[in-house]
C-alpha cells in the first residue's frame, strides 16, 4: 500500500486499460461540456473574451477523444480490426461512441482560421452545431457503458440538457419556434 502511494501504481487500479479508458472518456465529455458552456457564459456575463477559448477547448475534447479511442483500439482490442467490427455489432455503446467520433472529425478538420474564411461564418457555424449531437451521443454512450451506478452519467446528462435547453429558450425568445440551427 505504502509503495502504491509512493509510486502511484494504484492510480490506474488493477485494470489499467479500463481505468485509462474511463479517465480519458470522462475528460472528453468534460471538455465537450466546457466548449458548450462558453456561449451561455458569454451571454450571462458579457465576457466576450471567452469566445477565443472555445476552439482550444473543442480541440482538447478532440484530443482526449482520440486518446480514448486509441486506448481502446491499441490496448483493448489490440488493432484486431475483426474484433473491432464485431464489437461494433455486439456492444451498441461502441457504435454510439463511433458515431460521436465521426461527427467530431469534420469539426477538428475545420477548426483553423483558414477554414472559417473558406467556408464563411454562416456555413462554419452551421457545421459546428454538430457539437450538439456529439454531446448527446457522448452522454448516451457513457450511460450505456456504465454497468451499475448511473449517477455520474445522469449528472452529465442534466448538465448537457441544461446547456442545450438554454440555447432553445434563447432561440425561442428571439425568433419564436426554433426551425433553424442556433450558433454553437
Ligand atoms: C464523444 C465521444 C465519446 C465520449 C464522450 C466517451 C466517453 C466515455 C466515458 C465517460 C466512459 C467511461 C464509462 C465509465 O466510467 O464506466 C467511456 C468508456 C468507454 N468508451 Fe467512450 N466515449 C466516446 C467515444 C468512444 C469511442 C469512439 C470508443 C471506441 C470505439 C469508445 C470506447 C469506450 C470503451 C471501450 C469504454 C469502456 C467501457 C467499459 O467499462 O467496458 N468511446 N467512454
Amino acid at each position: 500500500m505504502a509503495s502504491d502511494i509512493i509510486t502511484h501504481t494504484r492510480f490506474f487500479g488493477s485494470n489499467p486499460v479500463k481505468e485509462g479508458e474511463h479517465y480519458l472518456g470522462q475528460w472528453t465529455l468534460r471538455f465537450i461540456i466546457a466548449t458548450l458552456s462558453i456561449t451561455p457564459l458569454r451571454q450571462l456575463t458579457g465576457w466576450n473574451w471567452l469566445a477565443k477559448h472555445r476552439r482550444t477547448l473543442g480541440l482538447f475534447a478532440f484530443g482526449y477523444l482520440m486518446l480514448h479511442w486509441l486506448t481502446y483500439a491499441l490496448l483493448d482490442v489490440q488493432l484486431d480490426w475483426g474484433e473491432l467490427v464485431k464489437d461494433l455489432a455486439k456492444r451498441p455503446y461502441i457504435m454510439v461512441g463511433m458515431a460521436a467520433l465521426l461527427c467530431m472529425i469534420p469539426l477538428a478538420l475545420t477548426s483553423t482560421r483558414n477554414s472559417i474564411r473558406r467556408l464563411g461564418g454562416r456555413r462554419w457555424n452551421r457545421l459546428h452545431t454538430l457539437i450538439y449531437p456529439i454531446a448527446i451521443l457522448g452522454v448516451i454512450h457513457y450511460w450505456m457503458a456504465v454497468k451499475k451506478d448511473i449517477t455520474d452519467p445522469l449528472i452529465y446528462a442534466i448538465v448537457v440538457a441544461t446547456l442545450l435547453g438554454w440555447r432553445v429558450v434563447r432561440w425561442r425568445s428571439r425568433h419564436g419556434t426554433p426551425s433553424t440551427p442556433v450558433s454553437a
